[in-house]
C-alpha cells in the first residue's frame, strides 16, 4: 500500500491510474478504523479496481467543545489494518493541505434543509464541515465511487445531495451498519464507553428494534418516540433525539408507511451515539 501526504501525490497517482483506464473507489474515515471501515474498503474493492482511503480528523466539523482534541489517532494500526484489506492508497493530508487558507479563510459550504434538522440542530455546522472536507477528498483523490457507512445516515444523504448538486462525477455507495454481537453500531466512539456505559448503549439498538415492531403495529408516531426517548433516559442517556423519518428525512404521518427508519442520537456520559434502523429495504 502506498501512502501519500500531499495533494499533489495522491493526485498523481490517480491520474495515473485513470490513463490506465483505472477506476478508483474512495474511502474517506477520521481514522481509528474498525471492522465497519475494513467492510467500507471491502465493498470498495468490489466496485473498483483501485480503492483510495484517508484519514482526516476535520477540525471544521466539530463543534468547539466537541471531541476534536480527544479524537482518537491511531495512524499506525489504522494503516497495518488497511493493508491487510487491501487497500492501494493511504492519503493522509495535513490541516495546511485541507485548508491552505486556514479553516477561517476556507470556502464555506451549506447543504439546506436536511443539514438544519437532527444531528444537524444539534451539532450546528457539522454538516456544513462534513460538505466541505468531503468535496475537497474528492477534487483531491478524484475517485468514480465513494463508499459511506449507513450508520451515518443523515451524512449520506447530504453527501449525496451535495456530490448531485455540484455535478462531482462521483458515485456515492452506501454501506450496511455493522454491529457487535450484541447489536452495538461499530463506532470509533464506542471507545470513549467506561465500564458499564459499554452494556448500557446496547439499549440504543433494543429501543429501535422495538420502535420498529411497533410501527409495524400501527402504533402512533408520537407514543413510539416517546417511549424510545423514555427507555434512553431511563437507562441513563441523554438524548438528542429519538425519532420516525421517511428515507427523504421529512416526518412520517403514518407509521405503516414504507420506507421509514428510526433515528437516535444519545450521550451517555461524555459519549455521543447515534445509530439507525431502516424499517424496510425502501429507506433509500
Ligand atoms: O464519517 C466520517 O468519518 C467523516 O464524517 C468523513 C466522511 C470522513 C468526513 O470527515
Amino acid at each position: 500500500m502506498q501512502v501519500f501526504r500531499t495533494v499533489a501525490e495522491v493526485r498523481a497517482q490517480s491520474e495515473a491510474w485513470r490513463r490506465e483506464g483505472l477506476t478508483i473507489g474512495f474511502v474517506p474515515t477520521m481514522g481509528n478504523l474498525h471492522a465497519g471501515h475494513h467492510a467500507l474498503v471491502q465493498l470498495a474493492r468490489e466496485r473498483a479496481d483501485r480503492v483510495v482511503a484517508s484519514i482526516f480528523v476535520n477540525p471544521t466539523q466539530f463543534g468547539p467543545n466537541e471531541d476534536y482534541a480527544r479524537y482518537p489517532r491511531t495512524p499506525d494500526s489504522d494503516s497495518d489494518g488497511l493493508r491487510v484489506h487491501g487497500c492501494d492508497a493511504l492519503f493522509l493530508p495535513s490541516v495546511e493541505d485541507m485548508y491552505p487558507f486556514g479553516t477561517m479563510g476556507c470556502v464555506q459550504m451549506h447543504v439546506p434543509g436536511i443539514t438544519d434538522i437532527l444531528d444537524g440542530a444539534h451539532r450546528p455546522g457539522h454538516f456544513n464541515g462534513v460538505a466541505q472536507v468531503v468535496a475537497r477528498l474528492f477534487n483531491m483523490v478524484q475517485p468514480q465511487l465513494a463508499v459511506f457507512g449507513r450508520k451515518d445516515y443523515q451524512q449520506l444523504k447530504v453527501i449525496r445531495y451535495m456530490a448531485r448538486e455540484m455535478s462531482f462525477p462521483v458515485e456515492i455507495v452506501p454501506a450496511p451498519t455493522l454491529r457487535e454481537p450484541d447489536g452495538l453500531a461499530m463506532s470509533s466512539r464506542n471507545q470513549y464507553l467506561q465500564g458499564v456505559e459499554r452494556q448500557l448503549a446496547t439499549t440504543i439498538h433494543r429501543v429501535l428494534l422495538q420502535a420498529r415492531q411497533r410501527a409495524g403495529q400501527g402504533d402512533a408516531i408520537a407514543r413510539i418516540e416517546s417511549e424510545a426517548r423514555g427507555q434512553l433516559e431511563a437507562a441513563g442517556f441523554s438524548v438528542d433525539y429519538a425519532e420516525l423519518r421517511r428515507s427523504d428525512l421529512s416526518r412520517p404521518t403514518d407509521p405503516t408507511e414504507r420506507g421509514l427508519l428510526a433515528l437516535v442520537a444519545a450521550r451517555l456520559g461524555r459519549t455521543r451515539l447515534i445509530d439507525n434502523l431502516e424499517f424496510d429495504d425502501d429507506a433509500g
